[in-house]
């Protein structure tokens, strides 16, 4: 293998976020508002999807260009049918050392925790924006009881699915007011949130500067509270930067990609649902794997073409935003998995 493969800007290839679906139950607002997911929006059809034996014939592919960790993402993932076969699969590939989901918790009942984890899956992420109900069920457009994505962290937990991470996407005027809530919740309970800069992903959320809630202001409002020092980075690349709380009660992260980015450190490489690669969240389009699936590629023929993808790669997007770049065709974030 090619274990020297690195990008343009020198950056290799480590982690590969997989979507399982583009479709999601939930309607955030940041992500698929409902008047553009309506009805009429068209979801990949059921047979452009790649299937278990071909995620995992992708993911035995990369191992030898440097890959070591697989996060399986959607829309909602839980929502595909194959989903344990596929974490079985992907678990059992040798020299993947991390195999972990992002979900929005609705339909992880204590029942499919479990089998996830038998299945080989690691640990899990779940999404969780507000504790109020009101503005909860407003942050997921569909009115999803709070309580229930709380059974969910728990049930991870219980599951040994650890350390389960919440992330929160903080939003000016939605949610700042929440912050300090969420980290009290979770205080002392080896739960890690993350707070996420609000991001102009994809085409369709309205995306302004000042919606932005800055790392700084999230330390700030927390550290007041409860006083927190910086901890080092678990390894290179990580997006979250992670803090503790001086009291020892357990660790917080920010994701600060918007007030200071870290493409300079960034080795994820995105596939679609439907088989296509991006080499940025923020791309403009992919490039499509389902060719050498359909012949029949051999692992050595995928490891090719995605090298000679990545030796190209020179994606930087959240170094160079701007108020400009908002509006420049992007990938939605329901079809490559944030
Ligand atoms: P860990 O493996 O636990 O570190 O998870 P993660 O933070 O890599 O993944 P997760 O799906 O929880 O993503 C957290 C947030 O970071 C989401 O808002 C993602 O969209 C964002 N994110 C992840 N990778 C990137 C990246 O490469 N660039 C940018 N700009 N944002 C990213
Ligand atoms: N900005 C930042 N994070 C976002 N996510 C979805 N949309 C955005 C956005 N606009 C988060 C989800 C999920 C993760 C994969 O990305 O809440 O936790
Ligand atoms: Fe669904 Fe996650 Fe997007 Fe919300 S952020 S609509 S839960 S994919
Ligand atoms: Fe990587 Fe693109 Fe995110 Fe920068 S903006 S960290 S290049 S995915």
């Amino acid at each position: 293998g090619d274990e020297a493969l690195t990008d343009s800007l020198g950056r290799p290839l480590r982690d590969l976020r997989v979507s399982l679906t583009d479709r999601c139950n939930f309607r955030c607002p940041y992500c698929m508002p409902s008047d553009v997911f309506g009805p009429e929006y068209r979801f990949l059809p059921p047979d452009a999807l790649m299937s278990p034996d071909e995620i995992a014939k992708l993911v035995r592919a990369l191992v030898p260009l440097g890959l070591e960790k697989v996060r399986l993402t959607g829309g909602e993932p839980l929502l595909r049918r194959e989903v344990m076969d596929i974490v079985q699969k992907v678990a059992e590939v040798p020299g993947i050392r991390d195999v972990a989901m992002t979900t929005n918790g609705s339909l992880l009942t204590r029942e499919k925790a479990v089998a996830l984890k038998r299945a080989g899956l690691g640990r899990i992420t779940v999404s969780l924006d507000a504790l109020r109900p009101d503005l909860a069920a407003r942050m997921n457009g569909v009115k999803f009881p709070v309580s229930r994505v709380l059974a969910a962290v728990e049930a991870a937990d219980a599951a040994g699915l650890k350390p389960v991470k919440v992330n929160v996407v903080v939003r000016r005027g939605w949610n700042e007011d929440e912050v300090v809530a969420i980290a009290e919740r979770f205080r002392g309970t080896g739960v890690i949130v993350r707070f996420i800069e609000y991001m102009d992903v994809g085409t369709t959320n309205g995306w302004r500067m000042e919606d932005v809630v800055t790392a700084d202001e999230i330390l700030r409002l927390i550290g007041e509270r409860f006083p927190l020092e910086a901890l080092p980075p678990r390894r290179e690349g990580e997006v979250a930067t992670r803090y503790r709380y001086i009291d020892g009660s357990g660790e917080i992260g920010v994701i600060h990609s918007v007030s200071r980015p870290f493409c300079r450190f960034c080795t994820r490489l995105r596939v679609t649902a439907a088989g296509e690669l991006y080499t940025c969240l923020f791309g403009a389009h992919g490039v499509s794997l389902r060719p050498l699936f359909d012949r029949g590629a051999s692992e050595e023929d995928i490891a090719a073409f995605v090298a000679d993808v990545w030796r190209r790669r020179r994606d930087r997007y959240s170094e160079i935003r701007s108020e400009n770049t908002k509006a420049k065709p992007k990938v939605e974030m329901s079809r490559i998995g944030g």
